[in-house]
């Protein structure tokens, strides 16, 4: 089967039919859903599939052995999410196989594997990349068996329910030993393949980037008899601040934050609420510099909520430093697609977890929308199905 065919196979799970987005919050049925399908098509090509403690999927041509090739990426999604946004280095990764195959490649000397991992979107737990930090012991398994969805429910749980038992979870040094080199190929999600003209680039790196919560409290009233003057609201005040997030960073060359999630409590239309949290995300080439943002960001925030009489405080939820690929890795997968361009990327990824631990690299296909975590991200066929020939090219060329 074709990449399409592959991604034609799953259009329909976790998809909203009236905005066209996809929800597929890790674990959750659309997941879990995805994860069968990942399993089926894996054994149908004879890998063999093994979830480990950290519930991430591995299917194996070849022994599981140290310095194995890994590729592969996630099929969670954003809430409204669009389709290619890790499965489509799934299902690259599936028919790279074959293309392998065929070519007659053989995996007697060094092992390939297709890692899949869960909550690179961090949008079920709020950490991203939750399977490669806790393999990587980057998070520990105590603060990721505690984190609760939306729900209330605990990482614990909903693993535990998942058939991942949670006593389980952490630093796996065994799996990532067998990590020989881990090359992800990925939707591009901005524009600079679009601006190069070309249908595929190798990643050089990923801004530093990371997410707060700020938690804004005020006065919980009614909104009838409480009089304007009267009011220390946190809706406004965090209004206000929403506002200085924006015209802080655009004041800084390459910065970018965004409040994407914004939650009053208790949330009533005729209820001045006695809470907000929303979340900040905020990124810059220099780790440094968004750093500094997200301190300016912090101090614009507690002088808005005091004129509101209010109070603001802001807690980090994750962070991850600038990202490099690998260099070398670099040069073979550039070597191995003759003109592609080095693009770095804004968006957060499992490689850039790794690239810390093992030589690690990345694909972008083209997206000629330049739109992503949202529907209208877009590939053509032609460029998706290029795709599954580009990453065997790579792969080739690392496992001989
Ligand atoms: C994931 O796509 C992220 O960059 O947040
Ligand atoms: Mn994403
Ligand atoms: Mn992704």
């Amino acid at each position: 089967m074709s990449v399409t065919g592959l991604l034609g196979t799953i259009q329909q799970i976790g998809r909203d039919s009236r905005t066209g987005g996809y929800h597929r919050p890790v674990l959750s049925a659309a997941e879990l859903d995805l994860r069968s399908w990942f399993i089926g098509e894996a054994e149908q090509r004879g890998l063999d599939v093994d979830v480990d403690r950290n519930g991430i999927i591995w299917a194996w041509w070849g022994a599981p052995r140290t310095g194995s090739v890994v590729t592969g990426s996630h099929l969670d999604s954003v809430p409204g999410g669009g389709a290619f946004d890790g499965p489509l280095g799934v299902a690259a990764a599936l028919e790279a196989v074959e293309v392998l195959r065929a070519r007659g490649v053989r995996t007697d000397e060094r092992s390939l594997a297709i890692a899949v991992f869960p909550e690179e979107e961090g949008s079920r737990f709020g950490l991203a990349c939750l399977g490669s930090r806790l393999l990587t012991g980057k998070l520990s398994a105590d603060r990721a068996r505690a984190l609760t969805d939306a729900n209330g429910d605990t990482l614990g749980d909903v693993f535990a329910r998942g058939a991942i038992d949670p006593a389980h979870l952490g630093r796996d040094d065994e799996a990532l030993a067998r990590i020989g080199c881990f090359i992800e190929l990925h939707i591009e999600q901005g524009r600079g393949l679009i601006d190069l003209g070309h249908p595929i680039a190798v990643g050089s790196s990923i801004l530093s980037h990371g997410r707060w919560r700020i938690r804004v409290r005020g006065q919980g009233n009614h909104a009838g008899t409480t009089r304007m003057q009267d009011r220390s609201d946190p809706v406004v005040a965090a209004a206000a601040m929403v506002g200085a997030v924006s015209a802080l960073a655009r004041d800084i060359d390459e910065a970018r934050a965004t409040v994407g999630r914004f939650e009053p409590i208790p949330g009533g239309t005729n209820v001045i609420a006695s809470e907000v949290n929303f979340w900040l995300d905020a990124r810059h080439p220099d780790d440094q510099v968004t750093r500094s943002l997200v301190d300016s960001i912090e101090t614009a925030c507690v002088a808005i909520a005091a004129a509101h009489g209010c109070a603001a405080g802001l807690t980090e939820e994750s962070w991850s430093p600038r990202a490099e690929f690998d260099p070398t890795l670099a040069r073979e997968l550039l070597a191995a697609l003759p003109g592609a361009p080095l693009l770095d990327t804004g968006a957060g990824h499992d490689a850039g977890i790794l690239a810390e631990f093992v030589p690690s690299g990345m694909l972008f296909t083209r997206n000629p929308t330049g739109i992503s975590h949202s529907p209208e991200e877009y590939a053509e066929d032609a460029d998706v199905d290029a795709s599954a020939p580009a990453l065997a090219d790579v792969l080739e060329r690392t496992l001989t």
